[in-house]
């Protein structure tokens, strides 16, 4: 069977970790065939994340890829950023210019749906990087979608490692819990990667080193992101260096052998404040309910790091 490259959507919230996921895929055409890149409201609002999606891909020389602004809010709580995490801007770091490419005119719902009811079934996977947001609007919209969707491949939620914005929930299911719910229970083919993995795929001074020592503008905006990044899991964690959550979930449709997990149950909280938006992983398999997720566990962090370095020269 020829090595086809997976057409993919990448459903992302800018967010220096979002770029690095980015930057990946659209250096790898021989593993990724990106359909479009649908920007939702998450670790800066909206505007941001549609600006900052469209800076990734002219910093990556890709200025004709389609990036499409989703939706604002979740479905039903008010909106939660982490401009704590990535400043004001979401890519807060080095400067970068303003994007010269413009935003597709269609909502970032609307792509999503015409793309799985055109492309063949089967044949598209959903790379979630933020909130579900977008996600769940389009199953709520076109349930028809839901069978021809190949993948879901995300980033979020945590069971070891537990919360990131509260002690129990990860920032992504934890915006909109509702949307994460729907998602989960689609019964479409999910693989997690939650901070479980994320917090193992760390940046340090020699993995920054090699960034810069690309000699490229993308390396060294890299370098830039991942020091700034850094700042908020070295004062909150005590941590050298910074996790690089969504580019695991490239790096899985790339090298899916550096990750290993459990095909499991994982149930989102939407009743109990307390523990809004926890993943209810059934790790230890404890209950009867269906496994529906495959929940990575852990990963090859040399091995990821060799190839995002790798792929990051490419630009
Ligand atoms: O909790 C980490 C996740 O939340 C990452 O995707 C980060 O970009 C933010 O969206
Ligand atoms: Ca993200």
């Amino acid at each position: 069977m020829p090595h086809r490259p997976r057409k993919i959507i990448i459903d992302t919230d800018p967010g220096q970790d979002d770029a690095f996921a980015i930057l990946l895929a659209l250096a790898s055409p021989e593993d990724v065939e990106v359909l479009g890149i649908t920007a939702v409201a998450g670790n800066v609002p909206l505007k941001w994340t549609s600006r900052n999606a469209r800076i990734i891909c002219e910093l990556a020389g890709k200025p004709h890829v389609k990036v499409f602004a989703g939706c604002d809010a979740p479905l039903k709580r008010k909106l939660v950023t982490a401009e704590h995490v990535h400043g004001k801007t979401g890519l807060d770091g080095p400067v970068m210019p303003e994007p010269k490419m413009a935003l597709q005119a269609g909502h970032a719902v609307d792509f999503i749906i015409d793309t799985l009811r055109s492309e063949p079934a089967g044949t598209v996977t959903l790379c979630p990087l933020g909130p579900l947001t977008n996600i769940a609007t389009a199953f709520q919209r076109a349930p028809d979608i839901i069978p021809r969707i190949e993948q879901i491949v995300l980033m979020g939620g945590g069971y070891f490692e537990g919360g990131n914005i509260t002690p129990v929930a990860e920032f992504n299911i934890y915006v909109d819990p509702e949307a994460a719910d729907i998602v989960f229970r689609a019964g479409v083919p999910l693989v997690v990667m939650p901070l479980d993995v994320t917090h193992k795929a760390m940046t340090n001074r020699k993995r920054l080193e090699a960034f810069r020592n690309l000699g490229t503008n993308v390396g060294r905006v890299a370098a830039e992101w991942a020091d700034f990044f850094e700042r908020f899991d070295l004062a909150k964690y005590g941590m050298e260096g910074a996790p690089l959550h969504d580019p695991c979930v490239i790096a899985y449709l790339i090298k899916p052998e550096l990750f290993t997990g459990r095909h499991i149950n994982v149930e989102i909280e939407v009743q109990s404040e307390l523990t809004m938006g926890m993943t209810v992983a059934d790790w230890w398999g404890v209950t009867d309910r269906a496994a529906n997720a495959l929940f990575m566990g852990s990963i090859d962090t040399e091995g990821f790091f060799a190839l995002l370095t790798e792929r990051l020269g490419r630009l």
